[in-house]
């Protein structure tokens, strides 16, 4: 349930953002006006196909951007507060102390030959706790975070825990200074469907007991029924669409949720055909087709779509670009959707 914040904000907005790349090519726009907002006790889902844009906007909201990645304009609100203009010094207050991020790998994210227990209180004196502060509070988050006998567990090493015992380390790392957000950047797909499952529920449970606002990025659209209060759907670098889960599900008003909504198995067909496919590949946001970047694949074209890109509509039931109202759609059959 949505907690609402003090003011009619959301806790956390990310409005208009623009982050470029530049090489020796040229630059290369990577996020064309990035818009989402997530709020207290709310998990965001951000999805999307391979390129969309996912994990640069994640980088952008915790202040990671790689070398040679710029934010060339908007605005990441945080409790009022812009963190785009902060200096480096309060930026790296605000990273890590009020929002916490989990890489997809857990091995690679933890140092192997550190302790548990250092790697978790690190996390912690990097934001001024006291090095007593930080060894008790090591000891409870682990337990917050559901791993056994904690007091024994910070003397291990990252290889002497099964995969799953470590993404809830890592878990435990974002938590441990107590942060308003979670970024999870598909925290999960390498871990098996049972652990998986442990992790949404964790994660869930965090969310509801503290207020955390969860941003969960995923492929996974079966996940984001089970746990999402609102999606925001991806494409070549913008939000294309946006809304709350169950409504948004049961009518998408862009084709191309539409056709990932599609491709989810449903219990009733799972066993039955091929999943349909959007058909096309992914655009790279280095060639974009003028117009609409879903137009070539669209099964709704039109030849207004080559002309402008749509920027997001007020739609029934989510915000969406697309210039083709669902009711004008050809072809849309409804569709039960798995857990909506
Ligand atoms: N250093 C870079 N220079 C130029 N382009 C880059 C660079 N890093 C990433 N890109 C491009 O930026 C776009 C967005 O990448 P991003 O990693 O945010 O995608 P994603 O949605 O997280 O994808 P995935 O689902 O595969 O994780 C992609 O098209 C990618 O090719
Ligand atoms: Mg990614």
């Amino acid at each position: 349930m949505t907690v609402p914040s003090a003011g009619g904000h959301p806790l956390l907005s990310v409005r208009d953002v623009h982050v470029e790349v530049r090489s020796r090519g040229g630059a290369l726009e990577i996020l064309r006006g990035v818009d989402l907002a997530v709020d207290r006790g709310e998990t965001l889902a951000v999805v999307g196909e391979s390129g969309s844009g996912k994990s640069f906007t994640a980088l952008t909201v915790a202040g990671l951007l790689p070398d040679g990645a710029t934010v060339t304009s908007g605005a990441v609100e945080l409790g009022g507060v812009d963190l785009l203009r902060l200096r480096e010094s309060q930026r790296r207050a605000v990273r890590g102390g009020e929002i916490g991020m989990v890489y997809q790998d857990s091995m690679t994210s933890l140092n192997p030959v550190m302790r548990i227990g250092r790697q978790v209180a690190e996390a912690l004196t990097a934001h001024g706790w006291s090095r007593a502060d930080a060894r008790a509070r090591t000891v409870e988050v682990l337990g917050e975070v559901g791993l056994p006998s904690p007091e024994r567990l910070v003397r291990l090493y990252p290889h002497q825990l099964s995969g799953g015992m470590r993404q809830r380390v890592l878990i435990a790392c974002a938590i441990a200074p107590r942060p308003k957000v979670l970024i999870a950047d598909e925290p999960t797909t390498a871990l098996d469907v049972t652990i998986q499952q442990q992790i949404l529920e964790l994660v869930t449970g965090l969310r509801d007991e503290y207020g955390l606002a969860v941003v969960w990025i995923t492929h996974d659209l079966g996940v984001v029924a089970r746990i999402a209060d609102r999606v925001a759907v991806m494409y070549a670098g913008r939000v294309v669409e946006h809304g709350a889960t169950r409504p948004l599900y049961r009518a998408p008003a862009h084709p191309y949720t539409d056709g990932l909504l599609r491709s989810i198995p449903t219990e009733a067909d799972a066993h039955q055909q091929p999943l349909p496919q959007i058909g096309g590949t992914p655009v790279s946001v280095a060639e974009l087709p003028p117009g609409c970047p879903f137009g070539p694949r669209c099964p709704q074209h039109r030849a207004m779509c080559d002309e402008e890109e749509p920027p997001l509509l007020d739609r029934a039931q989510s915000r969406a670009a697309c210039w083709v109202p669902r009711e004008e759609w050809t072809s849309s059959v409804p569709r039960a959707v798995a857990g909506a």
